[in-house]
């Protein structure tokens, strides 16, 4: 019988008992994300991995990895997995990518709305005790209506929030790897030709991209210096996108206003970071597509992807379909 692992213990029985129906199931009963040198037997006893979005399967797992077959990511974003190794291997990759987009785009207005007018700060404030006269003026918000949202990264994700902006009367500017001219007009967007045009027009910037060679520290001191001074920062796409000292600087020095940020490098973030210091500065442990529904179905995609893959069909959300030539 073919073997899965499912590289956390807290995945809800309508998971399980569709992957127990066909398969034998493994799972790491750990809610840390497990060792390296665990990942690493696993490969030689298990065909398929349900890995979440942080668990790295580098180059060294998957070189030797004498029975891995299928890696059925619990998660869009795939910076975890070395895809090139996984390629040469002959190991398919899947990810979970078009369920999660409106989840996504809702906890990117959460956040928004947050640093916007300080939801969390004015809640911490009172269980500190600070609430005892009436006094909004610690309290005072920037507002959305109007204002200029930068979107990097015009995928599925961030064309869901740029759709709820357009809702909350701002005006939108993407700027991504392709233009896309045909949702210019459809969605009332305006294409930034340059990274460094969408910061420095944009009161709101919300990071919507892949963690790639190409984006990774892409935003440091030199991107923040571009930005209004009154902006708030918003990163939903991954910690290492931003070189996060600098992120620190630019909201001590109030180079910009503020930031909400689900994702940060490392995860999760260490008690000492600087960054916990700070008030201008909401962080979200990494729960962009978690509600409810979408966690359960975005693990009911990955055990559909890893079934088709193990039994001879076709997965809906290959990453590297190319693998298979490779087998
Ligand atoms: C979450 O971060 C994902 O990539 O799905």
């Amino acid at each position: 019988m073919k073997r899965v692992w499912v590289m956390r213990p807290f995945h809800d029985e309508a998971i399980y008992n569709s992957l127990k129906q066909k398969f034998e199931v493994d799972t790491w009963d750990d809610h840390k994300t497990p060792p390296h040198d665990v990942v690493m037997q696993k490969a030689k006893e298990c065909d398929a991995f349900l890995p979440e979005g942080i668990d790295i399967i580098d180059a060294e797992v998957l070189d030797g990895a004498t029975r891995l077959e299928v890696i059925g990511n619990r998660a869009v974003g795939t910076d975890n997995v070395d895809i090139p190794a996984a390629t040469r291997n002959g190991i398919l990759l899947t990810n979970t990518p078009g369920v999660l987009q409106d989840a996504c785009a809702d906890m990117t207005f959460a956040l928004l709305l947050d640093a916007a007018r300080q939801v969390a700060y004015g809640d911490r404030s009172i269980r500190a005790g600070k609430w005892v006269f009436f006094d909004q003026t610690p309290y005072l918000g920037l507002d959305a209506y109007g204002k200029t949202l930068g979107i990097f990264g015009f995928g599925g994700i961030g064309q869901k929030v740029a759709k709820r902006a357009r809702g909350f009367d701002m005006r939108v500017i993407y700027h991504s790897r392709s233009r896309k001219i045909d949702l210019e007009e459809s969605m009332g967007v305006e294409w930034a030709p340059t990274l460094a045009d969408l910061l420095q027009q944009s009161d709101y910037v919300s990071l919507h991209c892949p963690l790639t060679d190409e984006t990774r520290k892409m935003m440091g001191a030199e991107q923040f210096a571009m930005m209004k001074s009154t902006a708030i920062f918003i990163n939903m796409a991954r910690g290492g996108v931003v070189d996060q000292p600098a992120l620190y600087e630019a909201l001590n020095n109030k180079t910009i206003a503020r930031a909400a940020i689900d994702v940060t490098d490392p995860e999760p973030i260490p008690m000492s970071d600087p960054l916990l210091t700070l008030d201008n500065v909401v962080i979200t442990p990494h729960v962009g597509s978690a509600s409810e529904a979408t966690f359960k179905n975005m693990g009911l995609m990955a055990v559909r992807n890893i079934t088709a893959a193990l039994t001879g069909g076709a997965p809906e959300t290959p990453v590297n379909p190319e693998a298979l030539q490779n087998r």
